[in-house]
């Protein structure tokens, strides 16, 4: 956990999201099947959780599978959830251990009977735990997520325990899954893309974004530091004047 920056004095994002990109071109780098990429990534994410939390960002939110995701090759869905069942399990004893809070965000109801109990578990395991908060995004699109709130509020509306001109930007926050969590102010996507993926859109409003060409699986503490430098370079005015 060694640190090749000096971020002292420095802010440090209170809530960083990142789109871990690049599993499979990191595999055919090396000629290596696409779900050794996966595996190398989950490994990937295990360390990142420690450093987040070394440096002292206290919300950790990474995209782990989108609404789009399942459109690739079923074998590779099957790997993927697979390498998650197995992920989770481990979750649960590391989550004690290291004190993270573990929230999954994304619509549970597609997901195996199996994968989602051990979500509940999870959640309930770590829920007093004050540590990190992780959050991992799974079956995830932003606007499933929307959609999915708007239901919601419309349902409170009819039921007449909403009225329509009441409805405000914080109605929408506390109806999204992210609605006991702060939003954003760090994006980090690896590989090169510079694109959202149908994440977080709403969150996202005000956050800066940082774009990195380093493969999810090599993403590591250094990176991290990297990025958080990149921040501390950015004026956030949020629509006001510089001071
Ligand atoms: C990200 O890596 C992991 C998931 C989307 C599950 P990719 O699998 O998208 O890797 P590339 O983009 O093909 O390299
Ligand atoms: C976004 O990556 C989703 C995750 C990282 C889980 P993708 O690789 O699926 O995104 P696109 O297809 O390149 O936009
Ligand atoms: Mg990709």
């Amino acid at each position: 956990m060694a640190s090749k920056y000096d971020l002292s004095g420095m802010n440090i994002p209170n809530h960083v999201a990142v789109i871990m990109d690049g599993n499979g071109r990191w595999a055919k780098k090396r000629m290596l099947p696409r779900n050794m990429g996966h595996k190398a990534g989950a490994n990937a994410v295990e360390k990142i959780i420690e450093e987040a939390h070394d440096i002292g960002i206290k919300y950790l939110t990474v995209y782990a599978f989108s609404t789009e995701n399942w459109n690739r090759p079923e074998q590779e869905v099957s790997a993927l959830m697979k390498l998650l069942r197995n992920y989770l399990e481990d979750c649960i004893k590391k989550a004690d251990k290291n004190n993270i809070r573990v929230r999954v965000i994304g619509e549970r109801n597609r997901l195996a009977e199996d994968i989602i109990d051990r979500i509940n578990e999870l959640e309930e395991a770590s829920k007093h735990n004050d540590g990190i908060n992780f959050t991992i995004a799974l079956n995830y699109g932003s606007r499933d997520e929307i959609t999915r709130a708007i239901k919601k509020i419309a349902k409170e509306c009819e039921d007449g325990v909403l009225k329509a001109e009441d409805i405000n930007e914080e109605t929408v926050s506390k109806h999204l899954d992210t609605f006991d969590m702060p939003d954003p102010d760090l994006l980090i996507r690896t590989s090169g893309e510079e694109r959202l993926s149908n994440y977080l859109l709403w969150q996202l409003a005000y956050t800066e974004f940082y774009f990195t060409d380093v493969l999810w699986p090599d993403f590591d503490r250094e990176e991290l530091e990297k990025a958080v430098i990149k921040y501390n370079e950015r004026d956030r005015r949020f629509g006001k004047v510089s001071e």
